[in-house]
């Protein structure tokens, strides 16, 4: 099976070197050369990386670079199988992306977009294949974490969602499937506790290193959340908890002031070279 992943930052990247490394051929799209370029260099190293720590065989590196291949042209994706979508966590961005890939990939072809929090029907509807639009949410980082929530829209097929299934559990990942609503299940509970140690930090009530030791001493958590917001991207955090505030409503979903400061100023986290941490 061939895939057609959009996108070639944090999570497009990790889905390039997990989908190749489970025996996927895989075309990936992004909007320079010089992002086509990086994307691949960083799959490569992330490869090194593995083989270094023995988790890959030496071999599989270059099986698994033979079958990867970047473009800047989204008309490459004419003969792929299924798409991935992991391009920016916009709503028009991902609706120019959809209208473009329903006009260019096979009328049979699932597009499935990696959206944290947008709403899936939303994005189908600018498609003539609205039961072959489907969310399929992976986590970060995309060939670690186990998860895959599939998020159904309303006109999605029981077939598709099969398929999104059986597409997650090739990629050894364990899928749930999620009613479409805003940050699904795992964002819903994780971005608004990200947002209240923003502002336990910002109220000075500890350092960013207490607060993160004290989710990982006090509450087993693997990497403290602060961290973990600079791992994911403060940009993302932001997006997720904007969505959450305008469909939901509610107060607590109000992002942190601190939060949208730090993006205003580029400070991403890890991306960036900057955020709760200097890297
Ligand atoms: N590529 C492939 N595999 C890798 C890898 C890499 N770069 N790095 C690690 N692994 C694999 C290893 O093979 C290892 O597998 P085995 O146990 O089978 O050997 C496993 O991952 C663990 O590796 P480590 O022991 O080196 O890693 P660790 O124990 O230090 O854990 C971590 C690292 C998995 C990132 C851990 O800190 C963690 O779970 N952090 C929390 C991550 C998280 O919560 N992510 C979700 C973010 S929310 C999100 O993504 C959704 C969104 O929309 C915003």
């Amino acid at each position: 099976m061939k895939i057609g992943i959009l996108g070639a930052s944090t999570m497009g990247r990790g889905l390039i070197q997990h989908c190749a490394n489970c025996g996927f051929d895989i075309i990936y799209r992004a909007r320079s050369q010089k992002s086509v370029d990086s994307a691949y260099q960083y799959v490569s190293d992330q490869y090194d990386f593995m083989i270094s720590h023995g988790w890959l065989a030496e071999e599989k590196k270059a099986e698994n670079l033979a079958r990867i291949k970047g473009t800047t042209d989204i008309k490459d994706l004419a003969d792929v199988d299924y798409v991935i979508e992991a391009a920016a966590e916009n709503m028009e961005t991902k609706k120019e992306l959809f209208k473009e890939l329903d006009s260019i990939c096979r009328p049979d072809v699932i597009l499935a977009t990696n959206t944290s929090s947008l709403s899936i029907t939303e994005i189908a509807s600018v498609t003539n294949r609205h039961d072959k639009v489907v969310g399929m949410h992976f986590f970060n980082p995309a060939p670690v974490m186990k998860l895959v929530e599939i998020i159904p829209g309303y006109n999605t097929s029981d077939a598709t969602l099969e398929t999104a299934k059986s597409v997650s559990e090739k990629l050894l990942k364990t899928p749930i499937v999620v009613k479409e609503a805003p940050g699904f299940v795992v964002n819903r509970m994780l971005v608004p506790m990200i947002n209240e140690c923003v502002a336990v930090l910002a109220e000075g009530i500890a350092s960013a290193s207490d607060i993160d030791k004290a989710m990982q001493l006090g509450a087993n958590h693997p990497m403290g959340p602060l961290a973990l917001a600079d791992l994911v991207g403060l940009d993302i955090c932001l997006a997720i908890m904007e969505t959450l505030h305008s469909e939901l409503g509610e107060d607590k979903y109000r992002p942190h002031p601190l939060l949208r400061k730090m993006v205003r100023a580029g400070k991403l986290g890890q991306k960036t070279g900057e955020g709760f941490y200097t890297y």
